[in-house]
């Protein structure tokens, strides 16, 4: 399945994939130049000199990984590239290339200096992948005709195109994959005043009346990521509409936000069930991420993509050789009183 300038389902926070109100949303206050894209200075100056370099050789533009958790601006750093170099792009994601022939029209269909965009790059399969080398490295596809002894090898000129790949997961990708791309960009979680910029934009193109103290309050608990803020202030303009004459304050936010049980470190109702879970049945960890999985009834892989970077970066959990456990920090923030020595001693009994 193959769309072009148009989202695939997208990892929603708190369900597996965005309702297409949410995509409508995202697509609406997606930035649309290097300009109007907030933060990540360092990825956007590197990334104005390889695309003013190519452009100035007229040369196709280098294939490029972007990495890093769900909701930082992968997806809209591929759309802006595109853009800034005026070319198409075509959008795909590793799970919906699932034969051989799907990626073969998809490179043959492209146009010179192209850009096609494999969201979870991660997911493709095996045999897929070793297409896209010689792809990816000498612009060529190369196709068996026949079986057997019979059997001819064809190779196939593509025209020269841009890989941009997008994952959660690079820790996923094979090495000879990520070796074939020039360049690799980590997205990192923003700063709060970053966060607060994204939201002044957003509530101007939403027609939102919101003050300083409000966007504060929001930033605070948006986990450092542009689209939860985005999300919590649509939801918080909701609260604000019907109950505080449309305005968000610093007290009208701050009543939603409870309402919407994000805490004051932005952690939702997931994040304290895993939390939880982990202090409560498994006395703090170490513990495997499946069993906290199993606990929670939650899936291994939304845990580890979605909650868990955010839980390590608060530093209320951490990665140790025997598995996850919580830290001080995660007794005192759900108000737990820690185990002592003794008392794990006896739980280990
Ligand atoms: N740097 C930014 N400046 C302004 N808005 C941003 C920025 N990055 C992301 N956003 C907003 O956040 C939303 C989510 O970003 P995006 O879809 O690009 O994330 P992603 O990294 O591709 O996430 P996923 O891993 O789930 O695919 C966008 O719709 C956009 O409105
Ligand atoms: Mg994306």
């Amino acid at each position: 399945m193959i769309t072009s300038e148009t989202e695939l389902n997208e990892i929603d926070l708190g369900s597996p994939t965005a309702s297409s109100e949410e995509s409508f949303f995202e697509a609406t206050l997606r930035p649309q130049t290097l300009t109007d894209y907030v933060g990540q200075q360092k990825i956007k100056d590197n990334l104005q000199i390889l695309i003013d370099a190519a452009k100035g050789r007229k040369d196709t533009l280098e294939h490029i990984l972007l990495y890093g958790p769900p909701g930082l601006g992968k997806t809209t750093l591929a759309h802006i590239i595109s853009k800034e170099v005026g070319v198409n792009i075509k959008i795909t994601s590793g799970p919906a290339i699932e034969k051989a022939g799907d990626l073969a029209s998809l490179l043959t269909n492209l146009a010179e200096n192209d850009i096609l965009f494999i969201d979870e790059i991660h997911r493709l399969n095996k045999t897929i992948e070793e297409i896209l080398y010689p792809a990816m490295e000498d612009y060529a596809l190369d196709i068996i005709l026949g079986k057997g002894a019979g059997a001819k090898a064809l190779r196939l000129d593509l025209p020269k195109f841009t890989l941009i790949g997008a994952t959660t997961r690079v820790g996923l990708l094979s090495s000879p994959l990520r070796d074939r791309f020039g360049m690799t960009y980590r997205l990192d979680y923003y700063e709060d005043e970053e966060i607060e910029r994204i939201l002044e934009r957003a509530s101007q193109i939403l027609n939102i009346g919101i003050d300083g103290a409000g966007k504060k309050e929001i930033a605070a608990r948006a986990r450092k990521t542009p689209r939860i803020a985005n999300r919590l202030l649509k939801r918080v303009r909701d609260y604000a509409q019907v109950k505080a004459s449309g305005k968000i304050s610093k007290d009208v936010a701050k009543t939603a936000l409870a309402l919407l049980e994000v805490d004051d470190l932005g952690l939702d109702a997931n994040d304290r069930r895993i939390l939880l879970a982990l202090i409560e049945k498994f006395n703090g960890g170490p513990v495997g991420i499946s069993s906290i999985a199993a606990a929670t009834s939650e899936d291994a892989g939304t845990i580890e993509d979605i909650y868990e970077p955010f839980l390590l970066r608060l530093g209320l959990i951490a990665r140790t050789p025997k598995g996850r456990v919580a830290t001080p920090a995660a007794y005192d923030h759900l108000k737990k009183a820690p185990l002592n020595q003794k008392q794990k001693e006896q739980t280990l009994l």
